[in-house]
């Protein structure tokens, strides 16, 4: 297999719903498209009909199309600010399981070919841990855990890295504390994360950062604008796109192979197997 440019694919996702994984994915997005990034959101909350609300976008066709070979990617690639490009993925995702061999190799070969013209993937999951939220923070290099300060957030939190761990053999996080009240109060979430996974699991927990709690983030929401186009001085702007730098920084994770090619193949043969199961 040729090496292919190296695109780093980001899983945001939380053991609890609410916690703003969508809004951070989606201003993640717009931050790193700012930087120079060629960046895609696959939505693949597929409860919700999440990033096309938050961005006013209305899609008409999903990644289903795409599996069922009536549309390409480019077709129901939607633009979002500042370039972003948005893959509404919706009942797509569960369709991957049911895909023929040659239909896999199409998907799979849809993907490569975006390779070439990506550097991030943002990946939107729902909440919690169901198999097929668990299959998409599986198949991603780079998992960002987001957490609130609510009892239940961290404990939330918690179960899903177990999970992730003991079961998915996954030993590296990333944290984002959201809604907090001060710089302090994250990193004590964070070191109160920490010290139980310290203690029960094998893992090892990294601090990205904290994003403030925000009314011109509730006032962007409202107007379907990321905040970062909406209130771009504000606090949760500003720790959006201090987050954005820290992430653009990750050392790439070198594998050999395309990098979309791989995550797509790892999310077929995970649902795959669940079927079988
Ligand atoms: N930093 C923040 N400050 C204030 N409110 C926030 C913040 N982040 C998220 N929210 C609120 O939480 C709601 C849920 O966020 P969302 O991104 O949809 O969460 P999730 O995708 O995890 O379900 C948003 O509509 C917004 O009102
Ligand atoms: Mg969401």
């Amino acid at each position: 297999m040729r090496q292919q440019k190296p695109v780093r694919v980001i899983a945001v996702t939380s053991g609890k719903g609410g916690v703003g994984k969508t809004n951070l994915s989606v201003n993640l997005g717009v931050a790193l498209s700012k930087m120079g990034r060629r960046v895609a959101l696959l939505d693949a909350d597929m409860s919700l009909a999440n990033v096309d609300i938050l961005l006013g976008l209305s899609p008409q066709y999903n990644l289903s199309h795409v599996l069922q070979g009536e549309k390409t990617l480019d077709d129901i690639m939607l633009e979002g600010p500042a370039g972003l490009k948005v893959i509404p993925a919706s009942s797509g995702v569960q369709k991957m399981a049911e895909l023929s061999s040659i239909e896999q190799a199409g998907v799979i070969r849809a993907f490569s070919e975006m390779n070439q013209n990506l550097d991030v993937l943002i990946v939107d999951t729902a909440a919690g841990i169901s198999s097929s939220v668990v299959n998409f923070a599986r198949a991603c290099q780079e998992i960002i855990v987001v957490v609130c300060d609510e009892p239940t957030s961290l404990t939330d939190a918690y179960a899903y890295i177990k999970l992730l761990n003991r079961d998915y053999g996954l030993n590296s996080f990333h944290i984002v504390a959201n809604m907090v009240q001060s710089v302090q109060q994250g990193q004590q979430l964070f070191n109160k994360l920490s010290m139980v996974t310290d203690k029960y699991l094998d893992v090892s927990l990294r601090y990205t950062g904290g994003v403030p709690f925000d009314e011109y983030l509730r006032k962007a929401v409202q107007k379907q604008t990321p905040v970062l186009e909406a209130f771009p001085r504000s606090k949760s702007s500003l720790a959006i796109r201090n987050l954005a730098l820290k992430i653009d920084g990750w050392p790439i994770k070198i594998q050999p192979g395309g990098y979309l090619e791989f995550f797509v193949e790892r999310m077929i043969q995970y649902s795959s197997h669940e079927d079988a199961a």
